[in-house]
């Protein structure tokens, strides 16, 4: 079978023929149909995370798929494969077949199509995740906010998969939102309902500073600039951090945060997985039903090299999902 692996950290995956794997007790083989591109991958790929594979090894943190072989599962189950390790512990879902415990997947409800469900999972909890159990969305008296029409929530990316789920769950509880993009050509991306502002309009992104209304930023993008984004929190507010698209560090002016009294939390799906896994049966049915909306861009295995640069550049329409059979 085809897979992508890992060869040496840091560097791009190749695509490689390898022994089909073969399931062993409690193990169920599966056809995966869509495996997502994500951040996270990447991160694991650098070789700089916490917990490392051995090389060579197949990323590919989520994905879904069919069941081919299970003494659970009966043979074209349509099921979702995530966590426990898979794609940094156990092969990951960029490969035609992937075997895993069964623990690892979950049915994929009627409705949803296999694309969707190989990525609607992280944006889904995460956004639930980073306004609810992080920014404890509608209840933060420190700033004024004792409910969530109070709530002016600021996210950051607001064109990407979290971000722009991020928007549309703010909106659906009732806040204010406003979506921050890098460029023009990105405001189109937004869902509807939030008050866009491109960072290519100097003079609306320096009132943001001059007079900061957000009680909530949600911050998807990181980077050196993260530390003046904190200006846009009114004194009193907060601001959730999620990730670090355009750096992993940033720096502190100290005396100028403790002024700004904006109080910086970390979201952690890791260990906050049990909250989203809570709602996202809820959230799911939602997407289902065309109430909410993951945008999302496809990818043969031959175009991955490419497909990632745009991914780590910020070119993606949405999420990216790899189709290891195509
Ligand atoms: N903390 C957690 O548990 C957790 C969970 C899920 C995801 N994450 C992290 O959250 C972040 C966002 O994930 P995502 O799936 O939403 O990613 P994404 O859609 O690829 O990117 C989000 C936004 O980041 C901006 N961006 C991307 N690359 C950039 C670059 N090179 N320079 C400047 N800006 C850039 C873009 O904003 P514009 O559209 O405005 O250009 C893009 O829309 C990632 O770092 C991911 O690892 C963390």
């Amino acid at each position: 079978m085809k897979a992508l692996r890992i060869h040496a950290w840091g560097e791009a995956p190749r695509l490689d023929e390898v022994e089909a794997p073969q399931p062993g007790p409690g193990e169920a083989l599966v056809e995966v149909a869509a495996a997502s591109l994500s951040h996270f991958d990447l991160t694991v790929a650098s070789g700089e995370f916490g917990i490392s594979p051995e090389l060579p090894y197949v990323p590919g943190v989520e994905g879904a798929g069919t069941v081919v072989e299970s003494d659970v599962l009966a043979p074209g189950t349509r099921v979702s494969i995530r966590g426990r390790g898979v794609g940094i512990a156990t092969p990951g879902t960029w490969a035609e077949l992937v075997v895993v415990s069964h623990d690892v997947l979950t049915e994929i409800p009627d409705g949803l199509d296999l694309d969707l469900a190989a990525v609607a999972y992280d944006p889904l909890t995460t956004a639930h995740v980073s306004l609810h159990g992080v920014g404890r969305l509608g209840t933060w008296p420190d700033t004024g906010v004792d409910a969530v029409g109070d709530e002016v929530v600021l996210v950051t990316g607001a064109a990407g998969g979290v971000g722009s789920m991020v928007v549309q769950l703010a909106l659906r509880a009732g806040a204010r939102v406003i979506a921050l993009v890098s460029s023009d050509e990105r405001t189109a991306l937004v869902p509807k309902g939030a008050e866009v502002v491109s960072m290519q309009d100097p003079a609306r992104a320096s009132e943001l500073a001059a007079s900061p209304v957000a009680t909530l930023v949600v911050d998807t993008v990181g980077g050196a600039r993260l530390a003046e984004r904190l200006a846009w929190v009114r004194p009193g507010g907060r601001f959730a951090v999620v990730g670090y698209t355009a750096g992993t560090s940033a720096t502190l002016d100290l005396p100028n945060w403790l002024l700004g009294d904006v109080a910086v939390l970390p979201v952690n799906l890791l260990r906050r997985a049990g909250e989203g896994n809570a709602v996202v049966d809820e959230l799911t049915a939602l997407l289902v039903a065309g109430e909410l909306a993951v945008t999302f861009e496809t990818f043969a295995m031959s175009e991955v090299e490419g497909a990632l640069r745009r991914l780590v550049a910020g070119q993606v329409r949405g999420k990216a999902v790899l189709h290891p059979s195509a």
